[in-house]
C-alpha cells in the first residue's frame, strides 16, 4: 500500500459517526498521579492490569475507535498474553501511541513551555509502527496569562507540532496534533477564545509550511472554557464559541476534531461535546473526543485497585463511552446519568 493510501485506510477506520478516541497515554508520572488519588500503587503491573482491563471490555469497540497508549503500554501483554495492540485492534480499536517526551520551559519566553522528543523521531515511528501503532499523538501546551502565551511560544509551539506531524505522514502514520490551551486560571471566556483563535492559526500555517496533508490528520484541541477559577459556562456557550473560532481557524480539508477534556468532569466534557454536536451543521469536520480523565476517572475510581471491581470497573467505563457516543450523535441528556 502506499503511503498516501495506508494513511487513508487509517483515517477512515478511526473517524466513526458514533465513536471517538481513549487517550490512555498517561506517562509514567501522571499515571503515578492518578493512580495515587485512588489509593493505588503505580507500579508497572497495576499499570498493565489496569489499561489491559479498559481494554478488554466486552463490546467497548461499539463507541471506542481508537486508543493511545504510552511507549511501555505498547510492549505490555494481557492476563492471556495478548499483546494489547493486538487486543485493542480485536475490538475494532485503533492502536496508537504518545510520541513526544513531555515538556520543559521555553527559553526566551519567560512563562511558555515547549514539548521535547523530535530527535530520532523517524526511528521511533519505525519501531512503534512494528509494534502495531497506526497513528501518533504530540502534545503542546499553551498556559494563559496576561503575557502568555507570547508571540515567541505561539510560533515555537507550531513548529514543533508541524515538525511533528510531517515526520509522521513520512513514516505512514497519522499524527493527531494536540495544541492544548490550559484551563488554569481567571481568565474570561474571550480572553481563552483569543488565544485558543490565535494557536490554532499559528498550528495551521506552520502545518501549512511544512507541506503536511490536512486530510490525513487529526485536531485535537481543547474547548473554550472560561478559566478554571472563573466559574463554568454552559454547554452552549462552550459549544457555540468553540465552533465560532474553529471555523475561523481550522480548514475544512481537516476530516475530524477530537477535543481533549482538560480537566473538565466527566459529565461536563459529555455535555459539551454534545452541545457541540447540535449545532454541527456549522461544523464541516466530525466532533468527536480523545478524552483521557474524562473517559477514565468512573472506572479508575470503581477499580480502586482491587481485582474484585473489575466489572464494575468495566461497567463504569463502557457508561461513560456510551454516554460520550449519544454525545457525538447529540443525543445525551443529563437524565441518562442516571439510568
Ligand atoms: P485529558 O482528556 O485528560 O485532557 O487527556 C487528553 C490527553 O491526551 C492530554 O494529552
Amino acid at each position: 500500500m502506499s503511503s498516501s493510501a495506508e494513511l487513508q485506510q487509517t483515517i477512515e477506520d478511526m473517524i466513526d459517526a458514533s465513536r471517538g478516541i481513549l487517550a490512555a497515554d498517561e506517562s509514567t508520572g501522571t499515571m503515578t498521579k492518578r493512580l495515587n488519588a485512588v489509593g493505588v500503587d503505580s507500579t508497572e503491573e497495576n499499570r498493565r492490569w489496569y489499561r489491559s482491563m479498559l481494554l478488554s471490555t466486552p463490546d467497548v469497540g461499539r463507541y471506542i475507535c481508537g486508543i493511545i497508549f504510552y511507549e511501555e503500554t505498547l510492549g505490555q501483554k494481557d492476563d492471556k498474553g495478548t499483546p494489547l495492540p493486538e487486543l485493542a485492534a480485536s475490538q475494532g480499536i485503533v492502536p496508537g501511541i504518545k510520541v513526544d517526551k513531555g515538556k520543559g520551559d521555553l527559553p526566551g519566553a519567560p512563562g511558555d513551555q515547549i514539548t521535547y522528543g523530535l530527535d530520532g523521531l523517524a526511528e521511533r515511528l519505525e519501531g512503534y509502527k512494528a509494534q502495531g501503532a497506526r497513528f501518533a499523538k504530540w502534545r503542546e501546551v499553551y498556559p494563559i496569562t496576561d503575557h502568555n502565551p507570547t508571540a515567541l511560544g505561539l510560533t515555537a509551539n507550531a513548529e514543533m507540532l508541524a515538525r511533528y506531524a510531517a515526520a509522521c505522514q513520512a513514516a505512514g502514520i497519522v499524527p493527531i496534533v494536540e495544541p492544548e490551551v490550559l484551563i488554569d486560571g481567571n481568565h474570561s471566556m474571550e480572553r481563552a477564545a483569543q488565544v485558543n483563535e490565535q494557536v490554532w492559526h499559528a498550528v495551521f500555517h506552520a502545518l501549512h509550511q511544512h507541506n503536511v496533508v490536512l486530510e490525513h490528520m487529526i485536531l485535537k484541541p481543547s474547548m473554550i472554557t472560561p478559566g478554571k477559577e472563573r466559574g463554568k459556562a454552559s454547554p452552549e456557550e462552550v459549544a457555540d464559541m468553540t465552533i465560532r473560532i474553529l471555523r475561523r481557524t481550522v480548514p475544512a480539508a481537516v476530516p475530524s476534531i477530537n477535543f481533549l477534556s482538560g480537566g473538565q468532569t466527566p459529565e461536563e466534557a459529555t455535555a459539551n461535546l454534545n452541545a457541540m454536536n447540535r449545532m454541527r451543521e456549522r461544523a464541516p469536520w466530525h466532533l468527536s473526543m480523545s478524552y483521557g480523565r474524562a473517559l477514565q476517572e468512573d472506572a479508575m475510581r470503581a477499580w480502586g485497585g482491587d481485582p474484585a471491581n473489575l466489572e464494575a470497573a468495566q461497567q463504569a467505563f463502557l457508561k461513560r463511552a456510551r454516554l460520550n457516543s449519544q454525545a457525538r450523535l447529540g443525543e445525551y441528556s443529563a437524565d441518562q446519568e442516571a439510568a
